[in-house]
């Protein structure tokens, strides 16, 4: 299945906020539907949004045709409709560069949906082959967020990996962290192990660095929503926590994400900006009306506690504007 695609004239998409209770498929007609989707995380995922800007443009192409104001503002509000993941607007960009062509910045959306898709069984070969060099067979992994298709198209980042060591035979087991405050973990993750049939467990998210200190975790491997220049990785709120934890236990700490994550022209996390969702997700009912809350989405792993990042061309430690390899790559 996949999580996002053009059929018959119109961006369709799983409407993420549904699952798992419910699968719905949304058909997305207009500029004005692709942004709403995005901004309440009906499609969500670095590479996701990515294509899904991508064919936002094509949208604007034919829903403005013959008016380049009206397509320049429409591209303008696909690629900030959320700040973070350097996808959306470097994919929105890239389709945009075929305008005003309608069936041109189709086929460049339809050729990134395409790339994000071989990037996917690049990655969870490339990945699964450091997994087994690192924590031999049998590795018990935490992952963190959803990375699975429903972030990119079929298949996944980091939970691509997932698969292929399950594939393998070489999964030890997999603790899913639930990733306050919108439970991408507890909703999604569990959701996508579950119809691929690989046993795994819930932990809530302040659970991992302790678990990791008890020994019952041998890695931890999570996706991307940008990558600096610096090596900086910046992923869902949370991701940091796991990564202390990782590095006071001595395992290791990969992060699996595909080059249209890789920012080079970004010098490091300092450089980002964190998207702030409001207080709303976090008071919840559990707080007193009108509690103030701060609730970063996003957070920043310094390149220092990040033993690897595998992308679909590549595996390296420390810069990502460098050479500087990692050797079992
Ligand atoms: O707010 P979200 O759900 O869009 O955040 C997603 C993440 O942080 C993922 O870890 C990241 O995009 C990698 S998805 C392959």
């Amino acid at each position: 299945m996949r999580s996002i695609d053009w059929i018959d004239g119109a961006l369709v998409i799983v409407d993420q906020t549904r699952l798992p209770g419910e699968t719905v498929f949304l058909r997305l007609t207009s500029v004005e539907d692709v942004v709403g989707a995005i901004r309440r995380l009906a499609v969500r995922g670095a590479p996701a949004i990515g294509v899904a800007g991508a064919f936002g443009v094509a949208l604007a192409a034919r829903q403005h045709e013959g008016d380049a104001a009206a397509q320049a503002h429409a591209v303008h509000l696909l690629e900030n409709a959320r700040p973070t993941a350097v996808n959306l607007a470097r994919q929105a960009r890239r389709a945009a560069g075929r305008l005003p062509s309608f069936d041109a910045v189709l086929a460049e959306a339809m050729r990134i949906r395409d790339e994000e898709i071989a990037s996917s069984t690049e990655m969870a070969r490339r990945g699964a082959d450091l997994v087994e060099r690192l924590c031999g067979t049998g590795a018990r992994l935490l992952t963190h967020c959803n990375t699975g298709g429903l972030a990119t198209v079929v298949d996944g980042t980091a939970l691509a990996v997932i698969f292929e060591l399950y594939r393998r035979g070489a999964l030890g087991g997999v603790i899913a962290s639930e990733t306050r405050p919108l439970l991408q973990g507890a909703r999604l993750t569990t959701w996508e192990l579950g119809r691929a049939g690989i046993p795994h467990r819930l932990a809530v998210d302040s659970a991992g660095p302790f678990l990791m200190a008890r020994g019952e975790v041998d890695a931890v491997i999570l996706g991307a929503d940008r990558i600096c220049a610096n090596g900086d990785v910046v992923n869902k709120i949370g991701t940091y926590a796991h990564a202390l934890g990782a590095r006071a236990a001595g395992i290791p700490f990969i992060c699996v994400a595909p080059e249209s994550t890789v920012d080079t022209a970004t010098a490091s996390g300092a450089d980002v900006e964190i998207e702030d969702r409001g207080a709303a997700e976090v008071v919840g009912t559990a707080a007193p009306a009108g509690t103030a809350a701060v609730n970063p989405a996003f957070d920043v792993t310094p390149a220092g506690l990040v033993t690897a990042v595998v992308t679909d061309t590549r595996t390296f430690s420390g810069r990502a504007d460098g050479a500087d390899r990692l050797a079992v790559g």
